[in-house]
């Protein structure tokens, strides 16, 4: 969860590891640190809370040197704290440590180390590693590189490790076993990121390291190797990221430039899945047309907003290929014994492809047969990399901790593999699919439509925002953009926020309503099979005189008898209408957010991907 960077060259490399650090505040940021190689020993700066703390004390106490390793941190083992942040070093203070990810057998080599005369300053499990490295070299390893590699081999867990040595100041070294990384390759220069955008304006090409694999980066190149030692031959990936994409341009935070991005970002995604004959066309699945003319069974695993959008996909795929599908947390997945085989498709949802439970039960899906297929946002991410075939959302970096654009591009992947499968199925026909696609054309508009709402919103926001808590309801589609809605709320505004099945008010959730609750009740489309129902609960929270912020259809006035408040979106056919719907609660999300005065890109605790279990 945490951001790692590190520089090899022959600039300073301070500026850039800010520079890195400031793009991946995203992944923690609850201190920060680096470590630099002076031309003569490693000088290390290191502080609790943001990154501004940093520059602060750099501004104080600067430093300069041609390599150099920065950590912005999400705290696991050990309170936030200067102390615990990193770089970690050993006891001789000549070897420096970043780390993301968690060492499980910390304890047990902490316990060793420490028998062995080893001094530990932190409560992390990171601070073994160097000491495990001086302990190795110590022990007669011949050079530092068998140190570390001997060190690693005895580490389990995982990591994404930068590593300098006071004694070899040309050398840069990093890691990888289940946490991201990669390395760039500038002109005369090399670096090491958790993610792309923190080096996407001074590459040409990356590596994306694979587990197991060890790098050395020196001003003139760099080499990879396994944890045996034997050489490795990367693939260098080519960079098409824009630097402008992880850059705020002039919105006041990214996610509500993300949320703004969103009908540029569908449109894109829908062209670019339409052939000429206006068919949805999926050829990155990689999957013969028999496979899913034979399939029997979908299961879809993802975390947190990607849950939500499996809960969507459960249903629009039930409903359109008529097969059996079901949709679970990864946390929750991993530890059951699910019933899939060769015959099950296993769908996993992941804006960044690197969550942890996802990643879990994909190898637990892996083992039991099934093909995987990946639905992620993010190139030589982990995911990608483990499953047969993948649809890309396409969204360009989300940076935003809370998840918006990313979301939507996951319900139309959605809507589109469910057409495409549902023809392939013979479920639909090709004038259905016409009237799907000519369907999904219009949802840009629509959702540009409820950006220009945004007055209104911040308006209804203001009005609702200091309650202690919120209730959010749906039904069917809308289910989950209700349990989004509260989700989003929760993260960035912290107001105690609920979603649930509107049908299950009258089972408990009811009790709850009083003349100060709002209550936000998605109430789209007239003609849909579940209006009246939701109308139904609208007028039972009316009579116990709970606060009504309804969504609804444009032009519906029998909402007005029942709300309070009415966030009017564009007509959009039902099973659809969740992507429209849900950027009105992102908007009220973000305004109430706004009114309480939270770090919305930041919200507190939380990481923007959750690496660790
Ligand atoms: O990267 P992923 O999509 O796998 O992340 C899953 C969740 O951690 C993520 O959606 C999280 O719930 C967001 N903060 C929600 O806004």
């Amino acid at each position: 969860m945490c951001g790692i960077v590190g520089y090899m060259g022959r600039s300073d490399s301070v500026s850039f590891l800010m520079e890195g650090l400031k793009r991946l505040e995203y992944r923690g940021y609850d201190s920060a640190g680096l470590a630099v190689h002076t031309g003569d020993a490693l000088a290390v700066r290191k502080c609790v809370g943001r990154l501004a703390e940093l520059e602060n004390r750099l501004s104080e106490q600067p430093v300069q040197g041609r390599s150099g390793i920065g950590h912005t941190r999400w705290a696991t083992h050990g309170e936030p704290s200067e102390i615990n942040s990193h770089p970690h070093l050993d006891s001789s203070g000549r070897i420096a440590v970043v780390h993301n990810g968690i060492i499980e057998n910390y304890q047990e080599l902490r316990d060793t180390l420490e028998k062995q005369d080893h001094v530990f300053r932190s409560h992390t499990d990171t601070e073994v590693i160097p000491h495990l490295i001086e302990q190795e070299r110590t022990d007669g390893a011949a050079s530092f590189r068998d140190a570390l590699l001997a060190a690693l081999r005895k580490a389990r867990g995982a990591y994404a490790l930068g590593i300098l040595s006071q004694d070899e100041p040309g050398i840069l070294y990093a890691a990888r076993l289940g946490s991201p990384l990669i390395i760039g390759l500038g002109e005369n220069e090399y670096f090491i990121a958790s993610d792309v955008p923190a080096v996407m304006n001074r590459v040409h090409g990356v590596i994306y390291l694979d587990d197991g694999e060890v790098a050395e980066l020196k001003p003139d190149g760099v080499t990879v190797f396994k944890l045996d030692g034997t050489p490795t031959t990367p693939e260098i990936k080519t960079v098409d990221l824009q630097p402008e994409a992880a850059e705020r341009a002039g919105f006041e935070t990214f996610m509500l430039k993300e949320i703004h991005e969103q009908p540029r970002v569908l449109r894109a995604l829908l062209e670019k899945h339409l052939d000429h004959a206006n068919r949805i066309a999926l050829p990155e699945i990689h999957a013969e047309p028999d496979y899913f003319r034979n399939l029997h069974r979908v299961m879809i695993v993802s975390c947190g907003t990607a849950y939500h959008a499996g809960m969507y996909g459960r249903l629009l795929l039930e409903n359109l290929t008529g097969l059996a599908v079901e949709a679970d947390l990864g946390s929750e997945f991993r530890y059951r014994s699910p019933k899939i085989d060769q015959n099950t498709l296993f769908i996993a949802v992941s804006q960044s492809g690197e969550t942890a439970d996802t990643l879990a039960s994909v190898r637990l899906a892996r083992d039991m047969g099934c093909r995987i297929l990946a639905i992620c946002n993010v190139p030589g991410s982990t995911l990608v990399r483990e499953s047969d075939g993948v649809i890309f959302t396409d969204c360009g970096p989300e940076i935003g901790v809370a998840s918006t654009k990313a979301y939507t591009a996951q319900l139309l992947v959605f809507a589109l593999f469910s057409i495409w499968a549902g023809r392939l199925r013979n479920e639909i026909s090709s004038d259905m699919e016409q009237d799907f696609v000519r369907a999904l054309k219009r949802i840009p508009d629509a959702i540009h439509y409820v950006l220009e709402r945004d007055r209104v919103i911040r308006d209804i926001a203001d009005k609702h925002h200091d309650g202690p808590s919120a209730l959010y309801i749906g039904r069917r589609y809308n289910y989950p953009t209700a349990l989004e809605g509260a989700l989003k709320n929760k993260e960035i505004s912290y107001q105690h926020a609920e979603g649930y099945a509107a049908g299950e008010m009258k089972h408990g959730p009811i009790a709850l309503i009083n003349e100060y609750l709002p209550v936000v009740c998605i109430c789209t489309r007239t003609a849909d099979a579940v209006y009246e129902k939701m109308m139904s609960n609208m007028k039972e929270v009316e009579a116990r005189h709970g606060r009504i912020i309804a969504v609804a259809t444009d032009g519906d006035e029998a909402v007005l008898k029942l709300a309070e408040d009415i966030i009017y979106v564009p007509d959009t056919r039902e099973e659809l209408s969740p992507i429209v719907n849900v950027v009105a609660l992102q908007l009220l999300a973000y305004y109430a957010a706004q009114a309480r005065g939270t770090d919305i890109d930041k919200p507190r605790n939380l990481a923007k991907s959750v690496t660790v279990e």
